[in-house]
């Protein structure tokens, strides 16, 4: 059993022995370089009854973590500031893309082999002392990997919006590569072919996580409904919600951090003890054949019975802060 995104592993015991047949080996072992032609293969759904590694090619269906979630940060500063780490005007900034199992529970850092990530969170492969450790990498930015391919456009819009919080960018890209993007079935290795170009994987990856976000405009959306970043005006959850799910067609999941409603002054007494800044939202969804070709099916946050947020459900609740003066591109 793997961790759901919503509670404690069940039985770390089992996810363990799962994970160690698999961790340096890609999701199916055995797998070969030969004849993943996915223009050849119908685009079955990921997570419909074929969507099975027996019955499809894994590289061209995604037959492991067949519920997607692009997922974005509102944040109002980096840290890095100094270091020039900004981040851009009118836009939520990129979180990653990510492979639940089709019943909402998920597991991480699949293939330790590309392993990239200079602070694993958490630092075993089950997130408790018995998964496999997961060593910190301590090479060279990730950067390096992307120029040999001459994407110096993908590294300039990742710079721009796919910004870490209190760490270098790289850190984040890396992270959300190794703890996530080896868990897709569609992202092995054996699925480029035999004359896999190192880091094609990761570029490949990269590139479709992007693709997805620029389909997901939420600031714009929320902007639409008049929910502006505001340190003056609190919103209510429930507006934030209606007007995303006016846009995506779905709800999709809302997070906030901060201080619990009911241990601020506004809450006191209260017993909501949901988050009241703004600060995550994920978007779920199915995909037809591989990820990277963008058939994305748009499903609610709550497919699987999860819950859909954890803010505070108050009226005028849930500060969308204003980003920091200084924090933001201007241009
Ligand atoms: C969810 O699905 C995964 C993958 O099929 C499985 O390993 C896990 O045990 C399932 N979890 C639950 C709670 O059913
Ligand atoms: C690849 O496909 C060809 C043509 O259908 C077939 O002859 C060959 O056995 C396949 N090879 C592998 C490794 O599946
Ligand atoms: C993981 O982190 C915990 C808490 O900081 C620490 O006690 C443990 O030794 C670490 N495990 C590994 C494998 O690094
Ligand atoms: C806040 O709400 C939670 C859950 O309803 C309750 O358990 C807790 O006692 C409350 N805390 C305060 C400080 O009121
Ligand atoms: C708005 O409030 C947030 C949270 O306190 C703070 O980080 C930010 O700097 C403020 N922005 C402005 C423009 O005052």
């Amino acid at each position: 059993m793997a961790p759901s995104r919503f509670s404690a592993p069940a039985n770390a015991a089992v996810a363990f022995s799962l994970l160690a047949q698999t961790a340096r080996a890609g999701l199916y072992p055995g797998l070969s370089t030969a004849n993943h032609t996915c223009a050849l293969v119908e685009p079955v759904l990921s997570c419909s009854a074929g969507a099975t590694p027996d019955k499809v090619d894994s590289c061209c269906v995604e037959t492991y973590g067949g519920l997607l979630l692009q997922t974005q940060f509102w944040n109002t500063y980096t840290g890095l500031e100094a270091e020039g780490q900004l981040l851009p005007q009118n836009s939520w900034t990129i979180h990653g893309l990510w492979p639940d199992f089709c019943n909402g529970s998920y597991t991480q850092y699949c293939d330790l082999s590309r392993q990239y990530d200079p602070e694993p969170s958490p630092n075993t492969t089950t997130g408790t002392p018995a998964g496999e450790p997961v060593p910190p990498y301590t090479g060279n930015s990730i950067e390096e990997f992307i120029t040999p391919f001459g994407k110096y456009d993908l590294l300039a819009y990742m710079k721009k919006f796919w910004i870490g919080l209190n760490q270098q960018d790289w850190f984040l890209w890396a992270h959300e590569f190794s703890k996530h993007a080896t868990c897709f079935s569609t992202f092995d290795v054996e699925c480029y072919g035999p004359q896999y170009r190192k880091n094609e994987d990761l570029v490949d990856f990269l590139e479709t996580t992007i693709s997805y976000f620029k389909t997901l405009p939420t600031w714009r959306w929320l902007a639409c409904k008049g929910i502006h970043p505001s340190n003056q005006t609190a919103y209510s959850l429930s507006d934030i919600q209606g007007a995303l799910t006016e846009k995506y067609g779905f709800l999709p999941y809302v997070g906030c951090s901060g201080p619990k409603y009911n241990t601020t002054a506004a809450g006191a007494g209260s017993l909501d003890n949901g988050g009241t800044v703004l600060s995550e939202m994920w978007y779920y969804m199915h995909v037809a054949g591989r990820p990277q070709d963008g058939r994305a099916v748009r499903v609610p946050a709550d497919i699987n019975g999860g819950r859909v947020s954890n803010c505070a459900k108050a009226p005028g609740a849930v500060w969308y802060y204003e980003r920091t003066a200084g924090s933001e591109w201007t241009e």
